[in-house]
C-alpha cells in the first residue's frame, strides 16, 4: 500500500468512528446524508488528502459539538419532564392528606364502637354508625377517583410536552449536523476554503 493510499484509508477510518461515536450517542443520526456525504467525498479524500485533513480537523470538533449539544438538550426535556410530575405530585399532597383524614376519622369511630358503655350501645353504634361511614368511605372512593383523573391528566401533559421538547432537539440537531456534514463535504471538495479559526465560524 503506498503512503498515500494508507492515508486514505486513515482518513476513511478516522470518519467512520467519528460517526460511529456519535450515532452510539444518540442513535438518531441523518444517516441519508452522511452516506450522502461519504459517497460524494471519497472521490475528492483520493484527490487531496492533506486538504481533507485539514477539513476534518476543522469540522469534526463542531460535529461532536452538535452531538454534545443535542445531549443536552434532551437531559433538559427529560429533567422539564420530571420536574413536572413531581410537582403534580406535589400538588395533589395536600388532597391525599385529606382522604386520610376523613378515613381516618371514618375508622375511628367505627373501632371505637366496641368500647360503648353496655352491649346495646355497642350494638346501636355499629348499626348507626356502619352505613354512615359507608357512605363517607364511598365518598373518599369517588374523590379520589377524580383527584386521580386530574393527576393523571397533568402526567399526560407533561409527556406530551416532553415530547415535543425531544422533537425539537432532534430537529434541530438534524438541522446543525447536517448542515456541518454540507459544510465538512464542501471544504473536502474544495468549493469553500478551509476556515482557519479554532473557532466555529458558524453557531451550530
Ligand atoms: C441543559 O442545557 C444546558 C445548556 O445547553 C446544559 O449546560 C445542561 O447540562 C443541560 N442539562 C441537562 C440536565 O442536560
Ligand atoms: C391515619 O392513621 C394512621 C394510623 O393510626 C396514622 O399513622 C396516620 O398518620 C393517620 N393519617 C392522618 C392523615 O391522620
Amino acid at each position: 500500500m503506498s503512503l498515500q493510499k494508507t492515508f486514505i484509508v486513515f482518513t476513511i477510518a478516522c470518519m467512520a468512528l467519528v460517526m460511529a461515536k456519535t450515532q452510539r450517542l444518540n442513535g438518531l443520526l441523518p444517516e441519508r446524508s452522511i452516506l450522502n456525504f461519504m459517497a460524494s467525498s471519497s472521490r475528492a479524500l483520493q484527490g487531496n488528502p492533506t486538504r481533507s485533513l485539514e477539513c476534518f480537523d476543522y469540522y469534526i470538533p463542531i460535529i461532536d459539538e452538535t452531538a454534545q449539544q443535542y445531549q443536552w438538550d434532551l437531559g433538559n426535556c427529560t429533567e422539564a419532564f420530571e420536574n413536572a410530575q413531581q410537582a403534580a405530585f406535589q400538588a395533589s399532597s395536600e388532597q391525599r392528606n385529606q382522604l386520610a383524614k376523613t378515613v381516618n376519622d371514618s375508622c375511628e369511630i367505627l373501632i371505637e364502637c366496641e368500647n360503648a358503655a353496655t352491649a346495646e350501645d355497642v350494638y346501636q353504634c355499629y348499626i348507626n354508625q356502619g352505613p354512615t361511614e359507608a357512605k363517607t368511605l364511598y365518598t373518599v372512593s369517588i374523590d379520589a377517583t377524580s383527584q386521580y383523573a386530574t393527576l393523571e391528566e397533568k402526567i399526560r401533559q407533561a409527556q406530551s410536552e416532553e415530547d415535543m421538547c425531544n422533537t425539537k432537539a432532534r430537529i434541530s440537531y438534524e438541522k446543525d449536523s447536517t448542515q456541518a456534514y454540507g459544510e465538512l463535504n464542501s471544504c473536502i471538495l474544495n468549493d469553500t476554503p478551509i476556515p482557519t479559526t479554532a473557532t466555529p465560524s458558524s453557531k451550530v
